[in-house]
């Protein structure tokens, strides 16, 4: 039999909390197990199938054999695109030894907070956050420091609260415009007053993180750190991917990009754990980067799609009394505040004290998956993806409204 002892975990684990969203999915998948129709606002994910030509080039790879190790870092021509690629949208030239191509841009973040971390550092992460944040930092041993925003700054990071929270032991800043869970997008003057900061003598050893995953999903001109603040490229790493532009999340794919001797490292861990990239999945990745006009019409129609039913969306949450929601410019998430519905009877004589309690109440009551704002250091408020058909929006938001009465 096996004892305690031998079952004990890695106090590197201790501290782990496990994903909210995944939590989320387990409960809801029981659900449908159950033959009970629920509605899914948890997913951080499109709908869409991945476009036509990503398919056939994956299907091509599989058929020329082209399933056997990669570099780690990825293959060079994949590596090469991505560096045209943000050459063309940063205006930086990157070597392919300044590129790596990671298991989604979640790796990439991971292998990059091992990279550069050690016991004592300090990583500032702004809340609302998208949960991995946090946990990755704690793995890597570092300490997640945490810049509480609001809808008072539409949930981005002033250059007052920047210089608050900076010190001594401050390795990594993480910005991520757009935001997941608020949408929040920066503005070209909003980067630029960040930017004033960091440069800063006494910060010049911060670098930063900066997550543009949802960069084509924007409603507004996208304001890109580097082109804001090229003399920065030194110390920051850019972190993308395929998941939601080319709507390929199970594809796993991502890349970081930076300095050298930091994307050396971040190689160097790959090939000690995970080699690389799945290789059919980065031929596939390779049409996706590669110019296609009917690739551009595909994804332009994806984002007209999102930014509808957030229109849809957030009219519906206007009709809830109470229920605040700030107008995301990006992503496909609105992150209202529902401190409104909290502490009082609904009609059917159920109170809920929290957002965690109102999320339970919705998904038992409703039928309605959201994610309550505790997952993202927000209580208060909660995460409604809305990454799927308007009559499902419709019918969700029905059932919501039903509910809270
Ligand atoms: C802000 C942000 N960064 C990174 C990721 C990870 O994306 P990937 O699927 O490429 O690992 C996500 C996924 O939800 C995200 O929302």
């Amino acid at each position: 039999m096996l004892t305690t002892p031998l079952l004990r975990l890695s106090e590197r684990l201790a501290q782990l909390t496990p994903s909210a969203t995944v939590a989320l999915n387990g409960k809801m998948s029981q659900m449908k197990a159950r033959g009970i129709d629920v509605i899914s606002f948890g997913q951080g994910e499109p709908d869409f199938p991945t476009p036509a030509p990503i398919k056939a080039a994956a299907v091509q790879a599989i058929d020329a054999n082209k399933t056997r190790y990669t570099p780690a870092g990825g293959i060079a021509e994949l590596r090469e695109a991505v560096a045209q690629r943000l050459l063309a949208d940063s205006g930086i030239s990157y070597t392919a030894a300044q590129i790596s191509i990671t298991s989604g841009v979640k790796e990439g973040l991971f292998l990059a907070f091992l990279a550069v971390c050690d016991g004592g550092d300090e990583v500032i992460v702004p809340a609302p956050y998208w949960v991995s944040y946090i946990e990755q930092v704690r793995l890597a041993g570092a300490t997640p420091i945490v810049i509480d925003t609001d809808e008072s700054t539409r949930f981005k990071v002033t250059p007052a609260m920047l210089e608050q929270h900076l010190t001594p032991r401050t390795r990594v800043l993480v910005l991520s415009s757009p935001a997941n869970p608020t949408g929040a997008v920066y503005t070209a003057a909003e980067l630029h007053a960040l930017a004033e900061v960091l440069r800063q003598p006494q910060f010049a050893g911060v670098l930063i993180f900066s997550d543009e995953i949802y960069d084509q999903i924007c409603y507004i001109p996208y304001a890109r750190w580097l082109r804001v603040a090229p003399d920065l490229a030194e110390r920051t790493l850019v972190f993308n991917g395929w998941s939601k532009t080319y709507a390929m999340t199970g594809w796993r794919l991502g890349y970081v990009a930076g300095a050298k001797p930091i994307l050396t490292a971040i190689r160097d861990i790959q090939g000690h754990s995970t080699t690389h990239p799945n290789s059919v999945a980065q031929y596939a990745a390779l049409a996706a980067y590669t110019p296609s006009a009917e690739l551009e019409a595909t994804i332009a129609t994806m984002v007209q799609a999102f930014r509808s039913r957030r229109d849809l969306i957030l009219a519906a949450l206007a009709q809830q009394a109470g229920v605040m929601c700030d107008v995301p410019d990006g992503a496909f998430y609105v992150f209202p505040n529902v401190t409104a519905l909290l502490n009082r009877p609904f009609a059917n004589g159920i109170t809920c004290a929290t957002s965690l309690e109102l999320a339970d109440y919705l998904l038992e009551h409703a039928q309605i998956g959201l994610v309550p704002g505790e997952a993202f250091g927000a209580p208060g408020y909660m995460r409604l993806a809305y990454a799927q058909s308007e009559a499902s929006i419709s019918e969700g938001m029905r059932r919501f409204a039903a509910a809270v009465v």
